[in-house]
């Protein structure tokens, strides 16, 4: 039987998830992932942070922190943003780990002893006032191709093409803003002109790929592929397992693409079946898919193949469904000036089925495509609520409040009814093709035109009219419906997997098949069970918040600190001197920390947002600030009655909290 080795690009580990990577791969893997389990296809579902690579280190250096800590700040947000939004990895790995060092080195090693690996000495920017090298991003100037400016050493953002080495126009070092010279360096190559036969003939076998993806791959052959240098001159990442090349490590997209084997590797070690990752990268009947946004279509089309080739024994990818880019609200992404909607934030306000829907609907497949708060809000509005909420809740309501909550067991369908239920058994088999080719937008259309359908079916049978006169009829009717609210809550489980759920939990679904749905019967009484609203309306001010929000810097401290206030306002706020008495961590909150405190001969508990920079104990006896006349608010059930100052960076990787002078006592006040 046929295996699936579905793998999401591994996202590096330097910020957290935003719209665009949602829509690049993750979602679309995950909708395609959980309608191939329904089809009880054997799926592996992989993926994990990319945690190396000269993005990390500058990010690591602007925060004054380790890389280490970074990507591993990030890896958890990632993995709980990527679990609350409902996309489910079997494993989301980290690319730091021991693990897949050794497994990188490996490839390293192999293709060296094949002969596949090369040594020359290049040229490289080198920044005389930092004394250092500076690969790839560390160097700024403008792109000889498309003359933009801000372009980056190794790839383009605007134009996307990867440059040719040392070519910037008026290069800056990004680390101090002078001019870099340029110096030789030695460094390896990978031979990728001793596999372009192999390569041709491999893409251009790759009938079924999507038609950019293939010719865009196929247009990297056209001049000849060239030797590509597959290390950098920085000390974080896997290093060159040669003697001698200290200071060196892999390139991070030599060893990125071998994480998506570790991370298989790592899960089944869990599993305690330590040779089972092999089934899913060797054996022929596994069916290798990598979902990826363009930027990333060279790399595992061609660079990737490349090195399975070379180290030999490996499958190649079997399909590469890569997306265009998402633009938001009619301009590019951007994630420096903040021109993103982050998942984390995202999901403190709203439901994850609702940006699922709304992104599903509008995927980058054929081209770039635009997200709008507006679309979102018609999506949730006029899609979520008045079609698919609206259908199933009047259908339950009728039935509860006009039929006592039965539903028939013996209908007498006509020939209208016959035909609407072959009219769903349709529609899921045509989302069903459409998901297989990778069109989730058509899936995710004819999703919802299920619940169209059923509410004109409603609208025209008009149960209302039938409960007086003919209760046969109204029974029959009211099973149909029945069966459409049924086909709806297994259908919408790849779109809107927390909804659906809700709604088979209602009605007592529990497995199901993809292609048995219309086979569920539904159940005969839903008399006395509630469902709670699936989706409700979102106001016209709280999107107009949301768009306020774009392109402003998150901190709350930034964005207010322009505003001036009198010493009168300042004077309003009454910071004190408290020693903490007790400090634990609140449970099911790992953000947070609740503190005991004395304020001189008065008691308090506060909540604070500290538990990752400092444990209880780092605390316990400490004396630190706090804002005494802050409205109390509840926390996790605890009344937090005050605020500790702390001081933090833009994105909240380092926070340190304001301790006083020791000679400070509890209940001093403070301005
Ligand atoms: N980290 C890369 C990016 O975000 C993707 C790496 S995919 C892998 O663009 F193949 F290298 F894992
Ligand atoms: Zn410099």
């Amino acid at each position: 039987m046929t295996r699936y080795m579905v793998t999401a690009a591994l996202p590096y580990a330097n910020g957290p998830i935003h719209i665009g990577h949602l829509a690049g791969c993750y979602l679309p893997a995950d909708i395609f992932v959980r309608y191939m389990r329904l089809k009880g296809e054997d799926v592996l579902f992989i993926c994990g942070s990319d945690e190396h690579g000269v993005p990390i280190t500058i990010k690591a250096e602007e925060m004054k922190k380790t890389p280490q800590e970074i990507v591993d700040y990030y890896h958890d947000i990632m993995e709980k943003s990527f679990k609350a939004f409902g996309v489910n990895f079997d494993n989301f790995s980290k690319t730091s780990l021991p693990l897949h060092h050794k497994n990188a080195q490996e490839f390293f090693t192999i293709l060296n002893e094949k002969k596949y690996i090369s040594k020359k000495t290049e040229k490289q920017y080198y920044c005389e006032k930092c004394k250092r090298f500076l690969p790839d991003r560390y160097v700024e100037g403008v792109c000889p191709l498309c003359k933009s400016e801000g372009s980056r050493g190794d790839q383009c953002d605007a134009c996307g093409k990867v440059m040719e080495n040392v070519s910037l126009i008026d290069p800056k070092c990004k680390l101090c803003g002078s001019a870099p010279v340029i110096k030789d360096t030695e460094h390896f190559y990978l031979d990728l002109d001793k596999f372009q036969d192999k390569l041709k003939e491999y893409l251009t076998g790759k009938t079924w790929w999507k038609e950019n993806v293939r010719e865009y791959s196929l247009g990297w052959l056209k001049e000849g592929l060239r030797p590509r240098a597959i290390t950098r001159d920085i000390d974080w990442g896997v290093k060159v397992p040669i003697e001698g090349y200290d200071g060196k490590v892999l390139y991070v997209w030599f060893d990125a693409p071998i994480g998506y084997i570790s991370s298989t590797m790592e899960y089944f070690n869990r599993l305690n079946k330590k040779d089972e990752w092999k089934k899913w990268w060797t054996d022929p009947n596994t069916k290798l898919i990598h979902f990826l946004g363009k930027d990333n279509i060279v790399f595992h089309a061609v660079i990737w193949p490349a090195m399975l080739m070379g180290v030999g024994g490996y499958n190649l990818p079997y399909d590469i469904p890569a997306n265009e880019y998402l633009n938001l609200e009619g301009k590019k992404l951007s994630t420096s000036r903040n021109w993103a909607v982050w998942l984390d934030d995202y999901l403190t306000r709203y439901k994850p089925d609702i940006l699922r829907y709304a992104l599903a609907s509008t995927l980058p497949e054929n081209k770039d495509t635009d997200f709008s708060w507006n679309d979102f809000q018609q999506r949730n509005n006029g899609e979520l609520a008045d079609i698919y909420g609206n259908f199933i809740n009047r259908t339950i309501q009728f039935i509860i409040k006009y039929n006592d909550g039965k539903v028939s067991a013996d209908p007498n369908l006509n020939e209208q009814d016959a035909e609407f239920l072959k009219l769903i058994e349709n529609k899921i088999k045509i989302i069903g093709d459409s998901i297989e080719s990778y069109s989730i937008r058509k899936a995710s259309y004819e999703f919802m035109d299920i619940a169209r359908e059923a509410n004109k079916y409603f609208t025209v049978q008009e149960p209302w009219v039938l409960g007086k006169k003919d209760k046969d009829r109204l029974n029959t009717v009211l099973y149909v419906c029945m069966k459409a609210v049924t086909a709806l809550a297994c259908a919408g489980d790849p779109f809107i997997p927390f909804s659906s759920k809700e709604l088979r939990d209602f009605l007592g679904i529990d497995k199901f098949k993809w292609d048995e749905i219309m086979k569920i019967e539904p159940s005969e009484n839903i008399s006395g069970k509630t469902l709670g609203i699936l989706f409700s309306k979102i106001e016209d001010s709280v999107i107009e918040e949301e768009k306020k929000r774009l392109g402003k810097k998150m901190d709350a401290g930034q964005t207010e600190e322009s505003a001036e206030i009198s010493i009168d306002d300042f004077k309003k706020v009454a910071l004190v001197v408290a020693r903490v008495l007790k400090a634990e961590k609140v449970k099911g909150a790992d953000k947070l920390l609740k503190l005991s405190l004395d304020l001189g001969g008065e008691n308090r508990e506060i909540v604070a947002g500290v538990a990752l920079h400092y444990s209880p104990e780092d605390l316990e006896n400490k004396k630190i600030v706090i804002v005494k006349n802050l409205k109390p608010a509840k926390l996790r059930g605890i009344t937090s009655q005050g605020m500790l100052l702390a001081a933090s960076n833009k994105d909240k990787t380092r926070v340190k909290i304001l301790f006083p002078d020791e000679s400070c006592e509890a209940g001093d006040t403070i301005g």
